[in-house]
């Protein structure tokens, strides 16, 4: 028979994986490895501190039998601790922001966690901050355990027992960087502390997205106010006992259109389907292979799974609100699909045999100055508000005319997949361009509904 005990036993001892294509693409000679965190059972690095903190709340008799575990968590952690909860029969109870993905939100509820959620914006020691609510929960609750793996030793010293020899052992001994977030700091801290003591000269990067103060307090002491920034799980505003500055050489800054657009290069280019801070830590590595001699190992952590944010930088859609898509994946149907100005999402149409009268309503009702005529589904023409209004002056009974006597020619038609470039193009010369989809007009694109869209 062979068998686990139980899921926990899946955890830790995931595999290194060599980057190919994008490392050949950059000509960077220096080998870069992926820590596959995101094969643990819970999909990210957290679920090794979830099984540590809760056996040592157990040894040192914190949590009870039937006891309850709180925490503050952008997700992955809250993952941890309830795989490791659901196995032993504890309650969780979940603190997290409104910036974490619905998607993390719905998987610790599906793991029977009670999850409040709390606005991302609270500063730290005010009652709304996550920290503070949990602890308030915690304190409120009895037979609890609040872990809090800001500041709890048994955070880095999961990775100083497994994550650390893991990477030693599984390069050989010839690991020379590693690249890795900082959250809590217990990955860096822990796996940086173990390989330091096994080679002082590996070099132990972290990587920080631009916003987050760690950087500058690493570099000067000091601790600047924090910006907002859209990659979850690492960066701080302020410092955390976990996180061991001496333990690290340097920190790297990383935008977040960087550590998404690395994240999703990893998918399509590698298979490595992973989140945005893993895209953070991929970013340093090239940056830190790029400059290496061609003998370095680099290892960074692929922190978490691209499933937990398929809603958010893995979604084109969610790309372009925040103004992040490379202008080449923007294409006609993407812009129909994503409008957010004044014009109506639903096509709006009239049909040839209709009247000027009716044509005229319609682009009032819907607030339009331009509309295409239809016939099952084809563009047959096009009418424009200041092109009748013209003509009324002239003769007030062109309100009763057809359409078909009046209309103007088509607006340009193109397949939902034109990109962004073409589109522009075509609006230079029409007012409008129509998207086909199977022979289908399905929708109408204007010049202001590209206006706000990066080129
Ligand atoms: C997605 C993600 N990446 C990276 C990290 C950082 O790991 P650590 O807390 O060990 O610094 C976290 C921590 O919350 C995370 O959720």
């Amino acid at each position: 028979m062979k068998a686990y005990d139980n899921i926990l036993g899946l955890i830790g001892n995931t595999p290194l994986v060599r980057i190919n294509n994008i490392t050949k693409k950059q000509k960077i000679k220096a080998p870069i490895y992926a820590k596959m965190e995101s094969l643990n059972p819970g999909y990210s690095v957290k679920d090794r501190i979830g099984v540590s903190m809760i056996d040592w709340a157990e040894k040192e008799g914190v949590l009870k039998r039937g006891g309850t575990i709180i925490e503050a968590t952008s997700g992955n952690t809250g993952i941890g601790l309830a795989l490791t909860a659901a196995v032993r029969g504890y309650r969780c109870i979940f603190v997290l922001t409104d910036k974490v993905s619905v998607e993390k939100v719905r998987y610790l509820k599906s793991m029977g966690a009670d999850v409040v959620v709390v606005p991302a914006t609270a500063k730290p020691g005010t009652p709304d901050h996550y920290h503070e609510t949990a602890a308030r929960i915690a304190r409120e609750t009895p037979n609890s355990f609040y872990p809090d793996q800001y500041a709890h030793p048994a955070n880095p010293a999961a990775h100083y027992a497994t994550t650390g020899p893991e990477v030693w052992n599984d390069t050989g001994g010839k690991i020379t960087h590693f690249i890795s977030g900082i959250g809590t700091g217990g990955t860096i801290s822990g796996t940086g502390r173990y390989l330091k003591e096994m080679n002082p000269k590996i070099r132990i990067i972290g990587a920080d997205p631009y916003g987050s103060i760690f950087k500058t307090y690493k570099e000067s002491g000091r601790v600047p106010e924090s910006t907002p920034y859209l990659v979850e799980g690492i960066g701080q505003s302020l410092p955390v006992s976990n996180a061991n500055m001496s333990v690290i050489d340097e920190i790297l800054n990383v935008t977040d259109r960087e550590s998404f657009d690395y994240a999703r290069q990893l998918s399509r280019q590698e298979g490595i389907f992973c989140g945005g801070s893993t895209g953070t830590n991929f970013a340093a590595a090239l940056k830190v292979a790029k400059e290496a001699a061609e003998e370095s190992c680099v290892v960074f952590i692929v922190c978490d799974t691209g499933e937990h944010y398929l809603s958010k930088f893995h979604s084109d859609e969610w790309m372009k609100e925040k103004l992040l898509l490379e202008p080449q994946r923007i294409t006609g149907g993407l812009i129909a699909e994503t409008k957010n100005g004044t014009s109506p999402k639903e096509l709006v149409f009239v049909t040839p045999d209709e009247t000027v009268g009716d044509a005229l309503e319609r682009m009032n009702a819907n607030g339009v100055t331009q509309i295409p005529v239809l016939e099952e589904h084809r563009s047959v023409g096009s009418l424009r508000e200041s092109f009748i209004l013209t003509k009324l002056l002239a003769d007030r009974e062109m309100l009763n005319a057809k359409v078909r006597d009046v209309m103007d020619k088509s607006f340009p038609v193109v397949e939902v997949d034109t990109s962004l470039a073409e589109i522009k193009s075509k609006l230079q010369r029409s007012p409008a361009v129509l998207l086909e989809d199977f022979k289908r007009i399905t929708a109408i694109i204007t010049r202001s509904d590209v206006l706000d869209i990066q080129s």
